[in-house]
């Protein structure tokens, strides 16, 4: 039995009990969106809801990708004790849901016709028996890489379109004493740059193979060799700070010239905006090199725990709020990301929100769309942590590259 159903096994009780407490005028959101870009897109949600008369209760937990926030709502639930609604990934969503912790939102969907326009990779990580769970924010892909404009036209370099034009163009940094790529080294963001590595390194079939179907060949293959090898020069290519630094430091370093580039989830571009920066003239997007066919996404949702067998009016109108076309519009622009529905004009998105939603719906149409893995939107918690630690560990020099994926095919079967 998995730490989370047991916890919710001891303590289901306890929540049906403590529900009546938690119906409040307010809405209490735990999220995990405290850098300057996440948070004044979060401020659009706060502000929508205000206009509707709804408090909000805020329970931020830092940590980009959300280990840590879902660890504190682990605790929550087992205090007896869940938040309103919880900013949620992937599989996470889907194991609540089975718990029977999620409240049932098909009213609010059928009113809205979310069926008709939420994309299939997203419903099904947003319903649990045909029941809808949680609310789609937003659709982010991890295979993008951010670059400072005039630090590359200083050099002489064009966005690179192979993996082979990229190494070219980090040395080129290195010899102009420019730090190439700035990363910040923590687990999650280690397994971000692999999840645009091994996509480039092996293609769309691999990655499936890989990181969606957990096949024990692909994990432990030389393919796989090959793209622990390009995350040690990846690594050769960091600056000697990089250990611990937060995602949105690593993205300033871009901003203010410091580094060249760095690969992140468009989220990084909230930073670039937020600090005042204009795309194609501040900095540029493009897709990491080798995947501009491909894209790993992984989708932000809200997620309702249940308030004791009932949809509180709070929930109902956060969730509409969400999932109305002028909010998901008004929030993904600020955001980085790019609409959870697919009638949304591209109207107001910059140039690169406008790439996203063609890449997204290209991708999808063309069997290129995948969940990331470092995002939980490839497989459940235990698998996506196992494979963080061997990333991890040999982005620090712990394994050579043939060890890693060995390890990797190792951790996953034990895991599993
Ligand atoms: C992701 C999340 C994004 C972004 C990022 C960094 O997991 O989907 O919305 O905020 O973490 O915090």
């Amino acid at each position: 039995m998995s730490a989370l159903k047991t916890i919710l096994k001891a303590t289901a009780a306890t929540v049906i009990v403590s529900a009546s407490a938690a119906y409040a005028e307010d809405v209490e959101v735990l999220h995990w969106w405290t850098s300057g870009g996440e948070a004044a897109a979060l401020n659009v949600l706060k502000q929508d809801l205000e206009g509707q008369g709804i408090g909000w209760q805020d329970m931020p937990v830092a940590g980009g990708g959300g280990e840590q926030a879902m660890t504190v709502l682990r605790a929550r639930v087992t205090a007896g004790n869940a938040p309103t609604a919880v900013q949620m990934l992937g599989f996470d969503i889907l194991d609540w849901g089975n718990e029977g912790a999620l409240a049932d939102l098909n009213a609010v969907a059928a009113d809205q016709g979310w069926d008709a326009v939420v994309p299939d990779a997203l419903k099904s990580f947003a319903k649990v028996d045909g029941k809808w769970v949680s609310a789609p924010v937003n659709v982010h892909s991890t295979n993008w890489v951010w670059a400072n404009k005039s630090v590359l036209d200083a050099n002489g370099i064009a966005p690179p379109q192979t993996w082979e034009e990229f190494e070219a163009a980090l040395a080129t940094l290195k010899e102009a004493g420019v730090t190439p790529i700035a990363h910040g080294g923590q687990a999650w963001q280690d397994a971000t740059v692999f999840d645009a590595v091994a996509m480039s390194a092996g293609g769309p079939d691999f990655y499936k193979s890989a990181f969606i179907d957990l096949d024990a060949e692909a994990l432990g293959s030389d393919t796989m060799v090959e793209a622990f090898r390009r995350m040690e020069v990846i690594r050769a290519n960091v600056d000697e700070n990089f250990s611990g630094r937060d995602w949105n430091l690593a993205t300033a370093m871009v901003i203010n010239g410091e580094a060249g580039f760095q690969m992140m989830g468009d989220w990084a571009k909230g930073e670039f905006l937020n600090a005042g920066k204009v795309p194609g003239e501040d900095f540029l997007c493009f897709r990491f090199p080798g995947t501009q066919s491909q894209v790993t996404f992984n989708a932000d949702q809200f997620a309702m725990f249940d308030q004791g067998g009932v949809v509180s009016d709070q929930q109902a109108a956060l969730a509409s709020a969400i999932l109305s076309p002028s909010f998901q519009s008004a929030f993904n622009v600020v955001k980085g990301s790019v609409p959870a529905r697919t009638d949304v004009s591209d109207e107001a998105f910059d140039a690169c929100g406008k790439q996203g939603m063609k890449d997204l719906a290209a991708a999808a149409s063309s069997g290129n769309l995948f969940g990331s893995m470092a995002h939980g939107h490839a497989n459940p918690a235990a698998v996506k942590n196992a494979m963080y630690d061997v990333i991890t560990a040999h982005f620090n020099g712990e394994y050579d590259a043939a060890t890693a994926a060995e390890e990797l095919a190792t951790a996953v079967e034990i895991a599993q």
